[in-house]
């Protein structure tokens, strides 16, 4: 993506390699070419490949938003992550290890090796171990909703927070709070997490990467592959769309 002119250009160049989130308010973004708000472009550096940073804006800036800006986890709290081996939970996981969390990480049974690899604490299995047995945490990052949502509330400390991007909670802590939101663009922490993702801090779980023609199949819930599904709409070239 080339930003020419308009608001926010500020800081961004033509030709320059940029990535970021497409605006939730407009359809179409899966296609060569797009029209996307130059603010909400972060640039990507020159040895991070297009692939692997398509897998980032969503996923980073809904873990980093919701661990930070909405949960405030900090240093030595315990943060209870489930979908801990999906595309937003896995970047949760490794952000929360880099901040010196304790982190519980949930999943299905076939998650457990991914999880541990991540560098979960520990893993907890939801088909085979109670929820309840994670104990008193600071935050909660829940990506699933439902059930496991609502007895979440009960897991949360005094003074702690519930997080989803499920949907809106229906039960609250006793004495915390509860946060559903929706991803924000933000080109200055997308470019912090482009910097871990250079330097290996970070690794997205990337499960398919499909050429445009293929797209059809990405959206179809038989065909569901774990991590990331990827679209590449054209080969690589230098400061071309990927
Ligand atoms: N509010 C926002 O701003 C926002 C932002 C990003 C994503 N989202 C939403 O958040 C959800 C997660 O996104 P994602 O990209 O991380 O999806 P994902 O890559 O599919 O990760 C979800 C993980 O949770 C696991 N999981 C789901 N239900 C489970 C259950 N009942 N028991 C155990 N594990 C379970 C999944 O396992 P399987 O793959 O085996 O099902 C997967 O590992 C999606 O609904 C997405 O639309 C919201």
């Amino acid at each position: 993506m080339s930003p020419s002119w308009g608001y926010g250009i500020t800081g961004l160049t033509v030709g320059q390699r940029v990535f970021g989130l497409t605006d939730w308010a407009r359809n179409g973004s899966l296609a060569e070419y797009t029209a996307v708000e130059a603010r909400n472009l972060a640039p990507l550096p020159a040895d991070v490949d297009h692939t692997v940073a398509a897998a980032l804006p969503i996923s980073g800036l809904t873990a980093w938003q919701g661990l930070f800006d909405h949960g405030r986890l900090t240093t030595g709290q315990t943060v209870l992550i489930h979908g801990a081996a999906g595309s937003v939970g896995s970047i949760a996981v490794q952000l929360s290890r880099e901040v010196g969390a304790r982190v519980i990480g949930t999943g299905r049974t076939t998650h457990r090796d991914r999880a541990l690899a991540l560098g979960v604490d520990r893993f907890l299995d939801l088909q085979t171990e109670n929820l309840e047995d994670a104990g008193e945490v600071d935050v909660v990052f829940d990506v699933i909703g439902g059930d496991i949502l609502d007895r979440s509330a009960a897991l949360v400390r005094p003074g702690g927070t519930l997080v989803t991007i499920a949907l809106p909670p229906k039960v609250q802590p006793k004495d915390g709070r509860a946060v559903f939101f929706v991803v924000e663009p933000d080109r200055v922490r997308l470019a912090d997490l482009a910097t871990r993702l250079a330097d290996g801090r970070i690794k997205p779980v990337i499960g398919a990467v499909l050429p445009l023609g293929e797209a059809p199949a990405a959206f179809d819930p038989a065909q569901h592959t774990p991590g990331k599904t990827i679209i590449r709409v054209a080969e690589d070239q230098p400061g071309g769309p990927s």
